[in-house]
């Protein structure tokens, strides 16, 4: 799939893009590997890690809000990544336009690069903070979401096509609670603060973050939100398995948090299609005549999940044991 392809990366010197562009150059023999970002110390440091000492590897300095940066970063780019993202919730509601202008007008800057050069396949990450959000953060990731669904709809005759995937939280990402819960126990905290004793949450590994996104570039006809089945664990269980003998202290859940997440709401069930090892959310408008998303590019075939379900943390069918949970933690310092 992507051998002898030039991958644009937005976000590449990122948790998720790192990875990304390390498993290209792994298992596949890219012609380029563009990493798309800001700051210029994180690509410094990429740049030193000998996996990306690569004569396909290229860092380009540039901002997700510059459309004439990103549209030159573009040329001659086959499929793109777009992983830049501001992502933190606090920040997200304390300097709402920021996070617009990179989530919202960045999403829409990345489209507009695609279509203005040969780009054909688009895949935009995205969380489960956008179904149904209640916070800032959410709320630009469903824009962005909807910006890429409805792009597939103003590429006229041209062979370019835009998915999203969404998933949850990334074990042991930047600013995620097992880090946190490991810095307050080497702080010598005396006990482990807790939002709420029923707290629930989405867990995936970047490896498999990173394996579905690649699958789903063979997997899209243009449209979808792909959604990994991936385990739930209660926040209390995690807590337990970075720290087994500190007591909880009970602070409340805070402003623009859930108790639990959802992946696919209630609400677009009659649009919400079932896989082997995924769910599809169908586009509510159609593209191209009448794309069949019953069936995916590879031949897989979905069917439609009842009416009313929603894949919800708190009532996902599998969630990490204790003990898996303990081995997961332990590999994050
Ligand atoms: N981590 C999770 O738990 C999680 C869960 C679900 C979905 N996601 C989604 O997955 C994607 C990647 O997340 P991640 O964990 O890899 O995030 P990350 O580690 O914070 O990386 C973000 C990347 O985006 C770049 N970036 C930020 N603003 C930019 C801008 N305006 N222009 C260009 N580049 C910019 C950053 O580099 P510079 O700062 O140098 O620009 C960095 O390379 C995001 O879209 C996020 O919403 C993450």
């Amino acid at each position: 799939m992507f051998d002898d392809k030039s991958i644009l990366i937005t976000g590449g010197t990122g948790s998720f893009g790192r990875v990304f562009a390390r498993e290209l150059i792994e298992k596949y023999s890219p012609r380029r590997v563009i990493v798309y970002s800001r700051d210029e110390l994180k690509q410094f440091e990429m740049q030193q890690q000998k996996i990306f000492d690569q004569k396909c590897m290229r860092f380009f300095l540039g901002d997700v809000r510059d459309l004439h940066r990103l549209s030159t970063a573009m040329a001659d780019v086959d499929y793109v990544v777009h992983a830049a993202a501001l992502k933190q919730v606090p920040a997200a509601e304390y300097n709402p336009m920021e996070c617009i202008k990179t989530n919202v007008l960045g999403a829409q800057n990345v489209i507009d690069a695609a279509r203005a050069n040969g780009v054909s396949r688009v895949i935009a990450l995205s969380t489960d903070k956008a179904a149904n959000p209640v916070n800032l953060y959410g709320a630009t990731k469903l824009c962005s979401d909807k910006l890429f669904v409805a792009a597939n709809n103003i590429v006229g005759k041209r062979e370019l096509f835009f998915s999203v995937v969404r998933y949850g939280n990334v074990i042991g990402s930047r600013g995620s609670v097992v880090p946190l819960f490991k810095k307050f126990v080497r702080e010598g905290r005396k006990t482990l603060p807790i939002t709420d004793e029923r707290m629930t949450r989405f867990w995936i590994t970047l490896d498999r973050g990173v394996d579905f996104v690649m699958r789903a570039f063979s997997r899209m006809k243009g449209g979808e939100i792909f959604v990994p089945k991936i385990p739930s664990a209660k926040v209390t269980d995690i807590a337990r398995a970075v720290a087994p003998d500190l007591p909880f202290e009970i602070i409340g859940i805070r402003p623009g948090e859930k108790l639990h997440e959802v992946m696919c709401p209630a609400d677009g069930s009659h649009m919400t299609l079932e896989f082997g090892d995924h769910y599809v959310i169908e586009p509510s408008v159609s593209f191209r005549g009448e794309t069949d998303y019953f069936e995916n590019a590879l031949g897989e075939r979905g069917e439609r999940v009842e009416h009313g379900f929603e894949y919800n943390s708190g009532t996902n069918p599998w969630f990490l044991s204790p003990d898996e949970l303990k081995s997961l933690c332990g590999e994050f310092v």
